[in-house]
């Protein structure tokens, strides 16, 4: 074939591919428009809009960004949320990965993952903060006198620690740099530390001192111990600290995790973090959404839960157990 010919089949190919993208566009820009004029008219339950809803429900199902999709487990808090009524769907921001990553989160964190059997509240507040739930199936049971616990965010509420302390008699370190509380001992077993939990070792413009988990592991002297409990709910800095969880490799030895997500995944590292979070075996028992914190997501009208307080066990503790023979 000559230069020209060659010249001649890429125009063809470029015009074909430009003529493809504007239908496909103006598809969506059509679809946008009607989108928008029912939604101003306040005709939620309009068949088109039901149909574009259940197709683009069923396309996040397939394609989630938070793997792996769990399996239909043993009840679905999701289900009780009809999103297709909540949702404003893509209307800010036509197509945004945000609004994906939003639902994907939303549908993730309350699919429950494990069948924990003894499940109790430690601490007061059944609704409120203060307390948080323990799974007792063995080998997550708190064996008293024998159990660590580490909580991070006391901020005046100290029931759940009080309560690891006088029920099951586990050494509780609390630490929280933003009460003013220089370090001291409230009981024989739970120690304070003027301290909190980051993403690396600093000192903020608060004057807080931060440190990885990693570090203030070391600091206590429980390099290789293995933590019977961790709490965390620090004010969005669960994120940053999460990462250098990952990366120092210290959820291995972290029995059972409760912990309070703030927002929503901004980023793909957010998303990640909790990809990985089940990779080192970490399952879901229990998830609570705080009621009292809704408010309207900024990307897509839909509300949303600001706190998730969710709780997991390290499934890799069970196999354990269960290879060497411990079971009780
Ligand atoms: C902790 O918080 C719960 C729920 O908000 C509340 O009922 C309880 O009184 C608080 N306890 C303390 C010691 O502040
Ligand atoms: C609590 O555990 C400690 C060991 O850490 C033990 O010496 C103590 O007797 C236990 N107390 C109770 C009330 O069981
Ligand atoms: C963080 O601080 C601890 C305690 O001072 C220290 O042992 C550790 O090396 C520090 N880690 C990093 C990454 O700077
Ligand atoms: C912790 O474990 C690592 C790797 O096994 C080891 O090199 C280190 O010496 C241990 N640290 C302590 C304090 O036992």
């Amino acid at each position: 074939m000559s230069g020209r010919g060659i010249w001649k089949l890429l125009a063809i190919f470029v015009v074909v591919l430009l003529v493809g993208f504007s239908v496909l566009w103006m598809r969506e820009a059509k679809d946008m428009g009607t989108l928008r004029s029912l939604l101003r008219n306040g005709a939620v339950n309009n068949n088109w809009l039901n149909v574009k809803l259940a197709r683009e429900k069923h396309q996040l199902r397939k394609a989630s960004t938070i793997k792996p999709t769990p399996r239909k487990t043993f009840y679905n808090l999701a289900d009780d949320i009809d999103y297709s009524r909540e949702a404003v769907p893509r209307l800010s921001k036509p197509g945004a990965i945000s609004d994906k990553i939003e639902l994907d989160y939303f549908r993730y964190l309350q699919n429950l993952q494990f069948d924990c059997r003894h499940r109790i509240r430690a601490g007061t507040g059944e609704t409120g903060d203060g307390g948080w739930e323990v799974c007792l199936d063995p080998p997550y049971n708190m064996k008293p006198g024998k159990c660590l616990v580490y909580s991070f965010g006391i901020s005046t509420n100290w029931s759940f620690d009080d309560y690891m302390d006088k029920t099951r008699n586990c050494t509780v370190h609390c630490f929280d740099p933003s009460i003013g509380k220089k370090d001291f001992k409230r009981s024989p077993n739970i120690y304070f530390h003027n301290l909190g939990i980051s993403g690396s070792n600093e000192t903020n413009d608060k004057k807080w001192q931060l440190y990885t988990l990693g570090s203030i592991k070391r600091l206590l002297g429980h390099e290789n111990v293995t933590l019977d409990y961790l709490k965390m709910d620090v004010e969005w800095s669960e994120w940053p600290s999460l990462q250098a969880m990952y990366r120092e490799g210290v959820l291995s030895q972290v029995k059972q995790f409760a912990l309070e997500f703030h927002g929503i995944p901004k980023k793909q590292a957010d998303v990640d973090i909790i990809n990985k979070l089940y990779e080192l075996g970490f399952r879901i028992f229990y998830t609570k959404r705080n009621f009292y914190n809704r408010a309207n997501s900024g990307l897509t009208q839909r509300t949303v839960y600001m706190c998730m307080e969710v709780h997991l066990v390290n499934i890799n503790f069970l196999k354990q157990d269960v290879k060497s023979g411990h079971r009780q």
